[in-house]
């Protein structure tokens, strides 16, 4: 007896040292956070995700569900275990390579330049996100938020298994009634992405890379001579002198004004880019400014670490130090000044040709400041990226105080939403990469990043007819919509496979301008409340287990369905959903555009097609109704004035729209203004009532009440 009783004090004493502290506890309604016993502040603060430190109220809820057990592992990492119940269905983990539906599968989180994804399977890509996202089956929700940017492993499992090279990290829970609430929560914590200039939701058009500026030019020239629509052409690397950052080729870029000029007359936008890496290279501005500041990250043994990127022999920026940020964000002053638009930072995991796995040895040295603690590079990699970003974007407000700015980043982290969108690096122009871009978008707007798009048409290799038709056909719906390929591949613009791609291409981007109105207004609902712009299709009705899996398929916003072409039997959520057609003469009926159904119970705004959001405008505007089961439906537009901040004080207006089948046999519309100061214009409306028989107009101008006889 009493040896028993030995036994189980010692198998109490180590299960208590797996528990968490007592510094865990509620920090909002249904929001907790776990402390391990031995919780390393010095190691692991200040978030680089969390917004604010959460505030502990209380002590754990007595019947709460998810609670985080520490130990160590067998190979002495710090590790934890989460037991989530059965039948969960897992998602999140941001960038991922797979599947949408993440149960069963590993992550690690380590920032890497992953050429074509084929490093470890694609189980480590150029972005992190510490974030498990769990659906049970009736509906209900939870979030998992691993507080720690230091290298980890995820094994999506129950339990689910992490494990990380850093000390034992908090972990925040989050509980809700549906997926939705705890993405809301989740941008609660972590911010949410600042309204994007609008022209940001134009297509745009890269390669590596457009050499010399008449080339720019051309192609341009092309997009309106063929009457594409087109907002953005891009400038990839070889714009530079030698690839020295902040630097233009004195011969093949020698006026970059002028092109950003030629650009701008013609409607264009235009975005350079930017690396981390500066040429190490006395008499290089950069280099010597950088040198000078002591700006670089350290070795070891506190020397300049230099590592090989497209230059050569390169130093990298420590941008932990407060310093290093302010001054590289003095360095967009001269180059903005150019009319450049839009920043692209690239390489910034850091990719570091010749360093150990790709990268900066783990021992190299941040020396931190401010809040920051000097740290190893083992602790600051996975947010190297979000830093540059975060100090790109502060530079660049401070040259342009009264623009939005655009900038696009390869790396990032969790809340790295509040400084940049992203594009999900080197894929391939194969069908397996166009179909897994849709579970990545879909992962990463449940990470909390909604403007995100890979290369359209595939990075690695050359594109064929067939797939660049069908990828154009369905990336014309990703937030981020750009067509990008390698530099030695063949041409992948719209007209470079012949008139059948490009018609393709052409009827895709004008169904995508034509949704600008329902775009913007959701790119301004994920601005306040986090909601992805891009969401799986079991977000119609998290209830129903037949939509978990699906991810070919997907929803743009609540209201739009997206079936692309190639889809096989997908699973489509119940309820009215009726296909519609954006544009006229059965133009979308060429056997590649994907199939668009509206959700009964709503109103799409819709603008004119344009070939540019330049020509944007809201004073005329198509609406169409679809009616739920009860005969109503309800809709809602944002405008402000695209770019600039006027809308932080007010200046943007919200219309409500209001459907209603009334007695009469008539469809009523009601359209009212229900926040913001600007005051919306006097508006002809061409209202659209979708049946199964096609979509019945009529014309009306706005006296905010709009009626459509049914019996037509
Ligand atoms: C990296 C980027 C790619 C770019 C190339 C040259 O591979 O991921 O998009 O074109 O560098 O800058």
């Amino acid at each position: 007896m009493r040896k028993v009783l030995v036994y189980l004090l010692f198998i109490g004493i180590v299960f208590t040292s797996c528990e968490q502290s007592n510094k865990s506890g509620m920090i909002g309604d249904s929001e907790a956070v776990f402390y391990p016993q031995n919780f390393d502040a010095e190691q692991l603060l200040p978030s680089f995700a969390l917004l604010n430190e959460p505030v502990v109220t209380s002590g754990v809820n007595d019947d709460w569900k998810i609670k985080p057990e520490y130990y160590l592992s067998e190979d002495s990492l710090n590790a934890i275990k989460i037991p989530v119940g059965e039948a969960v269905d897992l998602y999140g983990t941001g960038e991922v390579f797979g599947d949408l539906n993440r149960s069963g599968k590993d992550v690690t989180l380590w920032n890497t330049d992953n050429y074509a994804y084929g490093k470890d399977e694609g189980k480590r890509l150029y972005q992190s996100h510490p974030w498990i996202l769990g659906v049970r089956p009736d509906g209900t929700s939870f979030g998992i938020l691993i507080d720690n940017t230091w290298k980890q492993y995820f094994k999506l499992t129950n339990p689910i298994e992490i494990k990380t090279e850093g000390p034992a990290p908090r972990v925040v829970v989050i509980e809700k009634d549906s997926p939705q609430a705890v993405i809301k929560k989740l941008a609660e914590l972590t911010g949410t992405m600042e309204m994007p200039p609008l022209w940001a939701l134009g297509f745009q058009q890269c390669r590596y890379s457009y050499f010399p500026d008449t080339r720019v030019k051309e192609i341009a020239d092309e997009y309106r001579k063929r009457e594409i629509p087109c907002d953005v052409i891009w400038m990839d690397i070889d714009y530079m002198q030698n690839y020295k950052i902040f630097t233009f080729d004195s011969v093949a870029f020698s006026n970059p004004q002028s092109v950003n000029d030629y650009l701008h007359q013609k409607d264009f936008k235009s975005v350079w880019m930017i690396d981390p890496g500066v040429k190490k290279e006395e008499g290089y501005h950069v280099y010597d400014q950088g040198k000078a500041g002591d700006h670089w990250v350290k070795t070891a043994d506190h020397k300049d670490f230099v590592g090989s990127v497209w230059p050569g022999p390169c130093v990298f920026p420590d941008y932990t130090q407060p310093e290093t940020c302010e001054w590289w964000g003095t360095l967009y002053k001269d180059f903005m000044a150019t009319g450049v638009d839009g920043v692209w930072n690239d390489m910034n995991e850091p990719s570091v040709f010749d360093g150990p796995d790709g990268t900066m040895p783990e021992d190299n040295w941040h020396r931190g400041g401010g809040l920051l603690p000097a740290g190893s590079h083992l602790r600051y990699h996975n947010v190297y990226g979000m830093m540059m970003v975060n100090a790109s974007r502060e530079g660049i407000l401070k040259v342009n105080p009264d623009k939005r700015p655009f900038v696009l980043s390869r790396s990032n982290y969790l809340g790295g939403q509040r400084y940049a969108a992203t594009w999900t690096g080197d894929n391939a122009s194969t069908w397996e990469h166009m179909k897994v871009a849709t579970p990545m978008i879909l992962n990463l707007g449940l990470s909390g990043q909604p403007f995100s798009g890979p290369d359209i048409g595939g990075f690695k290799g050359d594109g064929n007819p067939e797939l660049i038709a069908n990828w154009m056909a369905v990336g014309a719906f990703y937030p981020f919509s750009r067509n990008h390929t390698e530099n030695n591949s063949i041409n992948q613009e719209p007209w470079a496979f012949g008139k059948t791609v490009e018609d393709v291409s052409r009827v895709a981007l004008e169904r995508r301008y034509r949704l600008m109105p329902y775009l913007y207004t959701l790119f301004h609902e994920a601005s306040i409340d986090g909601l992805p712009v891009m969401r799986p299709v079991f977000f119609a009705d998290t209830k129903d287990q037949n939509l978990r899996n699906e991810q070919e398929a997907f929803l743009l916003g609540k209201d739009l369905l997206v079936v692309p072409q190639y889809v096989n039997n997908p699973s489509l959520p119940n309820g009215i959903w009726k296909t519609i057609h954006l544009l006229e003469n059965d133009k979308e009926n060429d056997g590649y555009q994907a199939e668009l159904k509206q959700r009964g119970g709503s109103v799409l705004p819709l603008t004119k097609v344009m070939q540019s959001t330049e020509e944007y405008q809201t004073d005329s505007l198509t609406i169409l109704v679809t009616l739920d089961k009860e005969g109503k439906a309800k809709g809602q537009l944002y405008m402000d004035a695209g770019n600039g901040f006027g809308y932080k004080n007010g200046e943007y207006a919200i219309d409500e729209y209001s459907a209603v089948l009334a007695a009469t046999n008539e469809v009523i519309v009601n359209i009212n203004q229900t926040e913001g100061s600007l005051k919306s214009k006097a508006r002809y409306y061409k209202v659209g009532l979708v049946s199964d028989e096609g979509i019945k107009f009529s014309e009306w101008e706005n006296d905010g009440l709009i009626k459509i006889d049914c019996k037509k």
